[in-house]
């Protein structure tokens, strides 16, 4: 028989394969990709054993990382929408935000994030003309882990509608609708006028939605805005504040809800409201955002 022993990439059996990718793997340069693969690698394979997973499932797995790619355009990412809905994107928050510090804890970015959302000045309303809603003012203040205030960090929001749906989901909202971005003042606030969101399902056209249909799992997630809080020096802080007396608090389909990060939605309907225009009910929410010393980045929108 042939002598085959200096051919060190042969597999004769499924217990040995997993050494000899490790091994085919190993002259990696870069350390923490080697890190990361290896352990996928591992992970990966002990899981194939686990449920031996069959040749159809295995095509049938495929199938599914191919339409989610392919459900993938310019306003819709389904990649995130699947990481989301399996808990990937709330583990990797919590396991980069929930530390020694006292700082807010993070929730996942989600597919709905766009960059450039429009500029406002301090009390502004990112509500466009029109666009019906009950009124809601948002005071943050933006402060470091000692609470010392931090001025003009730069505050990223935004917001699904009163029905639930974001603009870039709703032919009805004009552009960039119920999205804006602020600054802190020299005191560490930012305000803005907004109206209530309501909660919302995730989008389950695609096979996603197919997923949760056979997991017997609603789509919904609690009424919450989003925050990206970007400040010098400091790690960046992209979180949301769930209303506290929304449906979904305690089942929220991708597993976002913290109870740090559940905001009190206060009724009033005291004629005070901050906008002389507002003489009936309206809504306040106060929040904190502490955040920890660090080195600022900028999340990548997952959508155009
Ligand atoms: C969101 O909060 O915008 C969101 C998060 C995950 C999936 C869908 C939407
Ligand atoms: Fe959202």
């Amino acid at each position: 028989m042939t002598d085959l022993s200096y051919l060190d990439s042969i597999v004769d059996d499924a217990g040995s394969i997993t050494e000899v990718v490790l091994a085919a793997m190993s002259r990696t340069d870069d350390a923490r990709l080697k890190q990361i693969i290896d352990a996928l690698v591992r992970h990966a394979h002990a899981f194939f054993r686990e449920v031996q997973l069959t040749d159809r499932e295995f095509e049938q797995g495929i199938e599914f990382v191919k339409a989610i790619g392919q459900a993938t355009v310019d306003n819709h990412n389904e990649v995130v929408l699947c990481a989301d809905v399996l808990g990937f994107s709330t583990l990797v928050t919590l396991l980069n935000t929930v530390d020694k510090t006292n700082r807010t804890p993070g929730a996942l970015l989600g597919p709905f994030y766009r960059g450039n959302s429009p500029d406002y000045g301090n009390g502004e309303s990112i509500v466009a003309e029109g666009s019906p809603g009950a009124p809601l003012f948002v005071r943050g203040h933006v402060v470091d882990s000692a609470r010392r205030p931090i001025a003009n960090a730069r505050v990223d929001v935004w917001q699904a509608s009163p029905v639930g749906l974001y603009e870039n989901q709703d032919p009805d909202q004009p552009d960039m609708n119920l999205r804006g971005s602020f600054r802190t003042d020299a005191h560490g606030y930012f305000r803005f006028r907004s109206v209530r969101p309501a909660g919302y399902p995730v989008p389950t056209h695609g096979p996603v939605g197919a997923l949760l249909a056979k997991q017997h799992r609603h789509p919904y997630r609690p009424a919450h805005i989003h925050f990206v809080v970007v400040a010098e020096g400091h790690e960046t802080l992209v979180s949301q504040v769930f209303a506290d007396d929304s449906e979904y608090l305690g089942s929220d389909v991708v597993f976002g809800v913290n109870r740090s990060l559940v905001g009190k939605f206060a009724m009033h309907d005291d004629g005070r409201a901050p906008d002389a225009d507002v003489t009936g009910p309206y809504y306040t929410l106060e929040y904190d955002f502490v955040l920890a010393e660090g080195t600022s980045t900028c999340p990548t929108p997952p959508i155009k």
